[in-house]
């Protein structure tokens, strides 16, 4: 159930992030009936532009999860968007929009207005926005939801002064701090799955996992945004939010209830546990040339300093100090410019006592996130037919295969409808940004500052640095014979 009458303004309109992500999520709710067309949407940002020339900027990215284009339905959607600019520091075109809203408000009789601001923006205009959106566009008698993007500081002492700015503007029930991970269908499903499964949240501890690691792999470089990407660095841009979602939803306890503040009660407790990041748990590395040199090194772009000692590859490991976690590694590794692109859990169990099998597999749990959702077990089974011994196959949860009439949505389009709803179970909540900041901004200032280690080179399109095998061995992972076992080709049938 959504609310009729809703408004939605989507600042920062005109650019990148609402053109991809934005607008096509909320095309894909309407697409889906979780919108309709008494809500209406405008585009706000600072470029002189038509109704019509936001329309076209938008209309080439709405399309159905298969690729194809629901003409009809993208004209319906079009006909609620319009546009509306203004100086994002200046009161004279959010006094127009407010006209504009109370306006819709008005003629829709209205009683309790319904507003979302989207601020698809850069850091630099976010208080400036938030403090020109409390001013002017603030509905006292209604429900505001104000969604952000990160980044949320650059540290621990930048997050805390920009927590400061916004305090005093929007009570912490009225921000939604996106983290498009939390959105993810795997994602979603890993309390689910943890906690809904006796065989699962049973083996779930020191006892019977041996490792666990989350991994993030691109295909693909920063080329065109390396001047960007040099202030931040792989750590910042996807494990210290992305990635560590993933690891504190797979160690958390059980929470009281699936409510918000139950859910992020156990997140936050989790992440307190953390010991710090050592040296030795740290592997670095940035990408070269390819090694056919047909694909630029990191350096190689003009837009970064020679010398930078970006991080564009990293492997980190963590320890969790609790009773359930104690002694278990945790292994977080992340790289651009690799030989795939795939995001994937795997949980190591601990190998069954030696005497009646040698050399037996470990059970391992994989569950890819993306591409193609997939759950499967890896266990040992009898090999079929006169044979008695035992061979590694898989409890297989392809999802393309088991799911074939289900719309799974995108990341942006489950979570604005969660702001649409005003559940916050899946946003970041201001303390937990406090937590991982802290453990973060640590090995930051190591890796940013005068001892830096330099990054180890690993070639564009490989599986990273070479180091990075005896990484995963000292933290207990095992690699599977690719001779004995590998997963089969997951198509759908
Ligand atoms: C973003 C990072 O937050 O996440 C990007 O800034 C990264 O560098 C992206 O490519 C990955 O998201 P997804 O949904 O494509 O896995």
């Amino acid at each position: 159930e959504f609310k009729e009458n809703t408004s939605i303004v989507v600042f920062g309109a005109s650019g990148d992030l609402s053109k991809k992500k934005t607008f096509p999520a909320l095309f894909g709710l309407f697409r889906e009936g979780f919108l309709d067309e008494s809500c209406r949407i405008i585009g706000f940002a600072r470029s002189k532009l038509s109704d019509d020339d936001l329309r076209g900027k938008i209309e080439p990215n709405l399309k159905k999860p298969n690729g194809d284009k629901d003409s009809e339905k993208v004209k319906q959607f079009l006909k609620m968007v319009s546009y509306m600019s203004g100086p994002y520091d200046q009161d004279e075109g959010y006094e127009t929009l407010a006209k504009e809203l109370e306006a819709h408000e008005e003629k829709n009789s209205v009683e309790h207005p319904h507003r979302l601001f989207y601020l698809a923006l850069p850091p630099s205009a976010f208080v400036t926005v938030c403090t020109q959106i409390k001013k002017n566009v603030y509905a006292k008698d209604g429900d505001n939801r104000v969604v952000v993007e990160k980044p949320f500081g650059h540290d621990l002492d930048s997050f805390r002064e920009l927590q400061n700015d916004i305090t005093p503007l929007f009570r912490e029930d009225e921000l939604f701090r996106i983290d498009h991970y939390l959105g993810k269908e795997m994602v979603k499903n890993l309390v689910l799955m943890r906690f809904a499964n006796t065989f699962l949240s049973s083996a779930w501890n020191k006892e019977n996992i041996e490792m666990m690691q989350i991994s993030f792999k691109e295909p693909f470089g920063t080329e065109g945004r390396g001047g960007y990407f040099d202030d931040i660095g792989i750590i910042r841009d996807v494990m210290q939010n992305h990635l560590l979602q993933i690891l504190t939803l797979l160690t958390m306890e059980r929470p009281v209830s699936f409510d918000a503040e139950s859910v992020r009660d156990e997140k936050v407790r989790v992440l307190k546990a953390f010991a710090p990041i050592e040296k030795e748990d740290i592997l670095i590395g940035q990408y070269g040339k390819s090694e056919d040199g047909s694909k630029p090194g990191y350096l190689d772009d003009d837009t970064v300093d020679p010398d930078s000692k970006c991080v564009t590859f990293a492997a980190l490991g963590f320890k969790i100090q609790n009773e359930r976690w104690d002694g278990v590694p945790f292994v977080m590794r992340a790289g651009k410019a690799l030989n795939e692109g795939k995001v994937e859990i795997r949980v190591q169990f601990k190998g069954v006592p030696s005497g009646i099998f040698s050399d037996i597999s470990r059970n391992e749990l994989v569950i890819r996130v993306q591409p193609d959702e997939a759950i499967y077990l890896k266990c040992n089974s009898k090999t079929p037919g006169l044979s008695t011994t035992c061979q590694v196959t898989e409890l297989d949860l392809t999802y393309s295969r088991r799911y074939k009439d289900y719309w799974i949505p995108e990341a942006y389009e489950s979570l604005i409808k969660d702001v649409m709803m005003g559940d916050h179970s899946n946003f970041v909540r201001d303390d937990e940004l406090d937590v991982s900041w802290k453990l973060f901004t640590p090995l930051l200032k190591y890796l940013e500052g005068p001892d830096a280690p330099k990054p180890e080179e690993y070639a564009y399109g490989s599986r990273g640095p070479k180091n990075l095998v005896s990484f995963l061995e000292n933290h207990k992972y095992e690699f599977e014979d690719n001779n004995v076992y590998q997963w089969p080709v997951a198509t759908p049938d």
